[in-house]
């Protein structure tokens, strides 16, 4: 996209649905009235806002100096303030009647489950926090975690937190070699894995990509493997150990240390224009409190509500809504390991109906998924216990929204579509659903003390429904602190593209009604299935194959995953383009990769078609990869013969 030109908009809806007034009537922020009355406040005192806030809801140890130092683009909150994320998640409920409370309920693909109550949560957490003291931990070491969606990884998590050590989840589909550059990256000091874990009935072996990538990560100094599977896998003595052996050795009791307001908590890498993950940090009591605080208001939280989140961990919606929003507000949370269509494609509701789950939140990729499989599966269950639904990862299309709607919610539950970013740390433009009237497709309007909007390259704010940039004006608690180790990257990509805001890399329109419409991303990332990818590494896994000379990646719309991941590619002198060629390089880029990356369709090119100056024009291919032609701008095209013969090879 050129400089100057406006992203054009062309969705339109006109269907509201008002809050049900007997949800309403129970709900934390109750009214339209209320909440307005909440936005109003964090405009005229955004740091009275917070600061009201993190006094009333959190634990501090030490109540902080400065609520916001604010020297652009760095950000610190509740400066001078000592507290820690595990204490306000599990120890401050103990006090209380929450302690015999369930704080997971977990079930396992295979169908074993467990509870733990917020008492035996911290027994666990302690015991680990002091399994990784004994193996040398200490206050700022980071910590990698490449598990499954099990409880272990709450509980090395808030282990982590404890101590003031950082973690580093990396999801479990990621692959050794993507293990490997999370881990040189943070100069991790342990790796917390497990034998494997189950997914649609097969186990996916996570120890034996371990064994691979610490070949090349010299920081790591142990490994811990929880035993989940019981398959056979190598324990290398000396490194590695049993996460069940370790923890009889130490005491149940380990005090919470009282860390600084901007100890960092986690770093969690998301992809980035460049072939190279960001590790983006986040820090301790602004980040708490925003996660804390929307989970809360968002998800209307109650103390007899049974809350499923069903994104997995290893992205950044499982750290704030499944770990920490949930528990800090002493709420029960589900969490579920394995497939939704396993062993039949009613798993979820299956769920919802045996553990009378009461809200959830989902992705629209998911109900896309659910829609294509029939209604039949939702409508055998009893889901009258849910009363909230909600949506996060993409937009979500108005007939996805409708069907959540009516199938799921049976026209009884509002729904949140929430929007928000790894970066953000927690949500930032969503409904209060006690509040807000929701148009199926928006986000609605920026959480109070959020000051987002729609801006034109250069900087100046867009009429109603025109296309523009997303941009958020102010900082907030949980934003992202740096991009760990590389300062630079950081200003660059979020506070220097337009002068003065934080630029999120979404298109979005606002109506007449200041509702915000994400139209998805601007830049060279690509979001499947809910996952952001980068273009650049996926073409960099494809380049790293030797018949590989040249490729370039671009999306398609997809009706499942939102976007399929189509390759161009060109192949070095003398390689013969074949089938087999093709399955090769998409098993290549698993390996790279992950089979998230996956190209979804390989089509081999004699050239690719670039600019004068040696740019990829990737949006040509988009258009060739959509509709098989070219109907745009082409003058800037260096040789108008490559388009010619990507034309004709689809033919
Ligand atoms: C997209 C996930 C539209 C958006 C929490 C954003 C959305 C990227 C929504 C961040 C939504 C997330 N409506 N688009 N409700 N939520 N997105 O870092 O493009 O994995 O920039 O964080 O997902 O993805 P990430």
């Amino acid at each position: 996209m050129s400089a100057n030109t406006n992203i054009e908009s062309v969705q339109r809806e006109d269907r509201v649905f008002e809050p049900p007034p007997e949800f309403a009537a129970k709900a934390h922020i109750k009214s339209m009235a209320e909440l307005e009355a909440l936005r109003a406040e964090a405009t005229s005192d955004p740091e009275g806002f917070w600061a009201r806030l993190a006094e009333s809801e959190l634990h501090w140890f030490k109540k902080w100096d400065t609520v916001l130092k604010w020297e652009p683009p760095h950000a610190e909150w509740f400066v001078g303030g000592k507290t820690n994320i595990s204490y306000n998640c599990l120890d401050r409920h103990l006090g209380t009647w929450r302690r015999n409370k369930a704080a997971l309920i977990w079930e396992g693909e295979p169908g074993d489950t467990r509870t733990l109550t917020y008492q035996q949560m911290h027994t666990e957490v302690c015991r680990f926090a002091n399994v990784l003291k004994r193996i040398g931990v200490e206050k700022g070491d980071r910590v990698a975690l490449y598990l499954p969606l099990i409880p272990e990884l709450a509980i090395a998590m808030l282990a982590c937190a404890r101590i003031g050590a950082t973690h580093s989840v990396v999801f479990g589909g990621f692959s050794s070699t993507a293990l490997v550059d999370r881990i040189n990256d943070a100069q991790c000091k342990v790796v917390v894995t497990a034998d494997g874990g189950w997914r649609r009935g097969n186990e996916v072996k996570l120890k034996p990509a371990v064994d691979e990538a610490l070949k090349e990560t010299p920081s790591v100094k142990s490994c811990i493997v929880v035993q989940r599977t019981k398959s056979k896998i190598h324990m290398e003595s000396g490194r590695d150990h049993w996460w069940h052996e370790l923890i009889e050795t130490v005491d149940a009791n380990c005090a919470a240390e009282e860390l600084d307001s901007e100890q960092p908590l986690f770093i969690l890498y998301t992809s980035g224009t460049t072939g190279k993950p960001k590790g983006i940090l986040h820090t301790t009591g602004g980040y708490l409190l925003q996660a804390h605080l929307t989970t809360k208001w968002i998800f209307d939280i109650k103390d007899e509500d049974i809350y499923w989140c069903t994104a997995d961990i290893g992205w950044v919606t499982g750290h704030s809504y499944v770990v920490y929003g949930p528990l800090s507000n002493g709420a029960t949370a589900l969490m579920y390991e394995g497939a939704p269509n396993w062993p039949e494609p009613d798993r979820f509701w299956d769920i919802i109906e045996r553990h009378r789950v009461n809200i959830l939140y989902t992705a629209p990729t998911a109900i896309r998924a659910f829609i294509k499989w029939g209604e039949q599966w939702p409508l055998k269950h009893d889901l009258s216990s849910l009363r909230l639904l909600g949506t996060v990862g993409e937009p979500i299309n108005p007939e996805a929204w409708m069907w959540y709607h009516r199938i799921i919610g049976r026209e009884r539950c509002p729904i949140v579509d929430t929007w928000w970013q790894t970066e953000t740390g927690a949500i930032m433009i969503t409904p209060l659903p006690g509040a807000t009237p929701t148009k199926p497709g928006s986000a609605t309007k920026p959480f109070p003390g959020i000051e987002a909007d729609v801006m034109t390259r250069d900087g100046k704010p867009v009429g109603a429904n025109e296309g523009g940039y997303l941009v958020i004006k102010k900082p907030w608690p949980a934003m992202l602190r740096t991009i760990y180790g590389d300062d630079e990257r950081y200003r660059e990509q979020y506070w220097s593209q337009i002068d003065g805001v934080y630029f999120a890399g979404d298109g979005a329109r606002k109506d007449r009604d200041g509702y915000f419409w994400i139209m998805g991303r601007i830049d060279d990332v690509i979001n499947v299935a809910g996952h952001r990818l980068g273009t650049a590494e996926i073409e960099s896994a494809l380049v790293s194959h030797e018949a590989v000379a040249e490729a370039a990646i671009v999306a398609k719309p997809d009706d499942l995953k939102g976007s399929a991941i189509v390759a161009f590619v060109t192949l070095e002198g003398g390689r013969v383009p074949t089938d087999e060629l093709k399955e090769e390089l998409r098993k290549h880029v698993t390996k790279e990769i992950g089979a998230l990356a996956r190209p979804d369709e390989i089509r081999f090119a004699d050239a690719l078609p670039k600019t004068r100056s040696g740019k990829i024009m990737r949006r040509l291919l988009r258009e060739i990869a959509t509709s098989g032609s070219v109907a745009g701008d082409v003058t800037t095209l260096e040789d108008f013969s490559v388009l010619e013969k990507l034309r004709t090879e689809e033919e």
